[in-house]
């Protein structure tokens, strides 16, 4: 095959930042996507149904028309629910996004007292808002390569034990544990997979030298955990969609003493993915990972557009770097040619 048409893809998580970094960046995501689940981790974060709408406005002034995103607000353990389902009532938000205190960048203002966000999250389970998961407890004793895995089984599980009806989607998973988890429970639960996470695992961040522009949060795992990933990914299973976390950050915050977690893939994620599920043997299923299950879980309408790549003998072209107002932001290097190139 050399032609694939797929229904237009969307993301069911991105991060567009704001000012100078939005701009410079928000059209990678506008070209070839028609969605995307935005997140709230701004410097300060949005909180409040009012501050979503300005965001989107911002957002929208940049893409146009074209490109819709889909807001979150940001839980803290001040989140009133009532302003939570009156966003959602009025078409401002489609989801909430729970950040465990300290897990990533910017997430100081998330939830360190689960019990206390007990209210919104039983709101949340009446009116049908979904909740995405940052999935990785902060415990110091709790080694990094192991957090997501606790995380299921320490606040994870409980929650949704607690919360019948809570519809939850496990954002970028990076772990066979997720994988096994997700596969076990309901249609309530879905779960995020990075274009990142399908194509590396630890060594590429830390064999011959540190790479810096391969951290990411969750950080990549073992080989047998990215195996499951593409698995998963591949596999057409309903639960599993497409949710890059393309994360934009400047070089000078990645090459740096203490470099910021962030993969920045929006640029060639459509080349990735065609590429990754080609290599699976699974190019018919790249439509439901990247176009239909996202829009199924979150009952919306698959989009009427399409999206076509074509696949070429030579390796296609694409910029190793975005230039931004706020610094350059480095694309995904997935560390193999790409053939597959959206028309
Ligand atoms: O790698 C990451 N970057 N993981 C996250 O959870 C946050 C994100 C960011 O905002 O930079
Ligand atoms: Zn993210």
């Amino acid at each position: 095959m050399t032609q694939l048409t797929i229904p237009r893809p969307d993301d069911w998580h991105l991060h567009l930042r704001d000012g100078a970094m939005l701009e410079g960046i928000a059209p990678e995501s506008a070209r070839h996507f028609a969605r995307a689940i935005i997140m709230p981790n701004l410097v300060p974060p949005v909180v409040t149904g009012a501050q979503a709408a300005a965001y989107r406005d911002r957002i929208r002034a940049v893409t146009g028309d074209g490109f819709t995103p889909l807001m979150t607000l940001y839980l803290t353990e001040d989140t009133d629910p009532a302003d939570v389902v009156a966003a959602h009532r009025d078409g401002i938000i489609t989801a909430v996004k729970l950040y465990p205190a300290g897990a990533t960048t910017n997430s100081a203002s998330g939830v360190r007292d689960f019990d206390r966000v007990r209210p919104v999250l039983e709101a949340m389970a009446d009116a049908g808002i979904p909740l995405c998961c940052h999935g990785e407890v902060t415990d110091a004793d709790i080694d990094i390569f192991d957090r997501e895995a606790v995380f299921i089984d320490r606040v994870l599980d409980p929650i949704r034990r607690k919360t019948p009806g809570l519809r939850v989607v496990m954002e970028h998973i990076t772990t066979a544990d997720a994988v096994a988890y997700v596969q076990s429970q309901s249609q309530d639960l879905g779960a995020t997979i990075t274009t990142h996470h399908l194509v590396i695992n630890r060594n590429h961040i830390l064999v011959g030298g540190i790479k810096p522009h391969y951290y990411c949060l969750p950080v990549a795992k073992r080989e047998s955990h990215r195996l499951a990933l593409v698995q998963a990914a591949t596999s057409g299973d309903a639960r599993f969609f497409l949710g890059t976390d393309s994360a934009p950050h400047s070089d000078d915050a990645k090459e740096n003493a203490c470099g910021c977690a962030g993969c920045f893939t929006a640029t060639n994620t459509m080349s990735i993915l065609a590429h990754v599920f080609e290599a699976a043997g699974a190019l018919d299923k790249l439509d439901a990972f990247a176009s239909r299950n996202g829009p199924g879980f979150y009952r919306l309408p698959v989009n009427e557009g399409t999206l076509t790549l074509e696949k070429f003998d030579t390796p296609v072209a694409y910029p190793a770097k975005i230039d931004t107002g706020a610094g350059p932001v480095t694309v995904f290097d997935p560390g193999f040619p790409l053939h597959w190139r959206v028309v």
